[in-house]
């Protein structure tokens, strides 16, 4: 069974990237300035329904599949405008197992039943085939193509955006 649950201090060793990049994946390499707090920015910091940014850990059958995560983004200077952008990084033996869809199926109805964001977004790198599978079979539909979008692993990359509608089934 699939759950996602809040970081306890016992997941660290198991989901920490900064020394151990393969975690995260080569779609994901961010550099440090992204996450100057680490896991540990994660612990001490709280993360709650309707924060600007979150972080839930992937368990399925009791163990650490993996993490989720958000971030706002603004399509506005008013509150209504922004909405969450959701990010996944399955460890590196939990991938190409399906777990993937179900987990961002299940972290956008979570923003769904604890915000008023009409839109749950992920953008990934147009070279990110599974997780562009992933998503469409998670129920989000492919928007369209943002050039030069994320600065990644010290080059520009283009980024597929897909969305989920609070109408959409
Ligand atoms: C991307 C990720 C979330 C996908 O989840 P997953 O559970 O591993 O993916 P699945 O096993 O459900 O596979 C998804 C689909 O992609 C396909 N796929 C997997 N790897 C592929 C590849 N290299 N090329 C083409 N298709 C691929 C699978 O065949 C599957 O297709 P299907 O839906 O037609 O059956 C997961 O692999 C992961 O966390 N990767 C590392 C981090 C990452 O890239 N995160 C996203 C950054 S934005």
């Amino acid at each position: 069974m699939l759950k996602l649950r809040a970081l306890s201090r016992a997941d660290v060793p198991l989901l920490d990237s900064r020394e151990r990049p393969e975690r995260a994946g080569e779609f994901n390499d961010f550099g440090p300035s992204s996450d100057p707090g680490g896991l540990e920015g994660v612990l001490t910091t709280g993360l709650v329904p309707g924060s600007e940014m979150g972080y839930l850990v992937v368990e399925v059958d009791g163990e650490v599949a993996g993490s989720v995560s958000w971030h706002t983004v603004s399509y506005g200077p008013n509150y209504q405008s922004r909405c969450p952008n959701i990010g996944i990084a399955l460890l590196p033996s939990w991938r190409g197992l399906g777990y993937g869809s179900p987990a961002q199926r299940m972290l956008a109805d979570y923003l769904f039943a604890t915000s008023s964001a009409q839109r749950v977004e992920a953008s990934t790198d147009v070279a990110n085939v599974a997780e562009q599978r992933s998503l469409e079979r998670a129920g989000f539909t492919r928007e369209g193509v943002t050039r030069c979008a994320q600065w990644r692993a010290g080059a520009w990359h283009d980024v597929v955006t897909y969305a989920r509608l609070r109408a959409d089934a």
